[in-house]
């Protein structure tokens, strides 16, 4: 599990950067409504939706869109992000609560939907047995995540400037099957593919990340500023991945990722599930 530090850490980046998000997040955008299409390959009449790390809600008002007819339920650990969503739409619910310590009923949700948070969680096991007990029998988890290829060029171009680390660690998908598996999900299925999105400068890539509140986690991350010297020999090492068009590619290794909820996990209780947990620490 992430220290309390650093999830601090995240959630209060997030909230800063919950006005400039929309006008920066292309490529979250993209892997949101790519998710939303895969909504057809299941047939679904939900009646309580949840959009995890809903961010600025702008895929929660999606599914309010899609299923008029169920309640959705936007939770994001941001308290910023959350008044944001309050702000924009009266159609959904937004609460501020972290995915791995859900204040739901167990069996309580029909489909769980979430883009781009999970990459957040070091925890993986414990937000899948959590979801699992949220979700009733049957019910459908459906996300994306980000792989180890993901930023890969800005990751090498910094390699050659500074020992720093300047991009975050993303897991392999196998690992993301795996915590769903041991948290007993129901037929998981993981799939990923490329995403590149392009840009004039790298420092147009930088602003993006900055706007949409991506904070880098490692210990390793550089605390001072950059100079421009430092900028300047970036962009140099960055021209090697230069593409035909003449756009320097930022490369997203998108997972997408969906399993159901079993009876077994489901069946328990949420109180008995407290006390589970109360035992546990004690
Ligand atoms: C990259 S944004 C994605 C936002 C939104 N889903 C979208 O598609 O635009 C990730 C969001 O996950 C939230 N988040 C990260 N870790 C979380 C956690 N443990 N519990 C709840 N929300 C979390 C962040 O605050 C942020 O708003």
């Amino acid at each position: 599990m992430i220290n309390s530090i650093v999830q601090n850490d995240i959630a209060q980046s997030f909230s800063q950067a919950a006005k400039s998000y929309d006008q920066s997040a292309f490529f979250q955008r993209i892997a949101g409504e790519r998710l939303m299409e895969r909504l057809d390959y299941f047939k679904l009449t939900p009646k309580h939706i949840l959009d995890l790390g809903c961010g600025t809600g702008y895929f929660s008002r999606q599914l309010t869109k899609r299923y008029p007819d169920a309640q959705v339920t936007g939770v994001d650990f941001a308290q910023g992000m959350v008044q944001w969503c309050q702000q924009q739409s009266q159609s959904e619910t937004y609460l501020c609560a972290d995915a791995c310590q859900l204040p739901f009923e167990s069996n309580s949700v029909d489909l769980i939907f979430s883009n781009l948070t999970f990459q957040w969680i070091e925890d993986l096991p414990q937000l899948f047995h959590e979801l699992n007990r949220v979700i009733k029998p049957n019910g459908l988890l459906l996300f994306t995540t980000l792989g180890p290829d993901t930023l890969y060029e800005l990751k090498q171009s910094w390699a050659a400037v500074d020992d720093y680390k300047h991009v975050n660690n993303f897991l392999d998908m196998h690992h993301v099957g795996d915590a769903m598996l041991s948290a007993k999900m129901l037929d998981p299925v993981v799939d990923s593919e490329p995403v590149v999105i392009g840009y004039q400068r790298v420092t147009e890539l930088m602003r993006d990340l900055k706007n949409i509140g991506a904070h880098n986690l490692d210990q390793k991350r550089k605390s001072g500023l950059t100079s421009p010297r430092q900028l300047k020999q970036l962009e140099q090492h960055y021209q090697q991945f230069k593409l035909e068009d003449g756009q320097l590619p930022a490369t997203y290794e998108l997972v997408y990722g969906h399993a159901f909820a079993t009876e077994h996990q489901a069946a328990s209780g949420y109180h008995e599930y407290l006390l589970d947990l109360i035992e546990q620490q004690a």
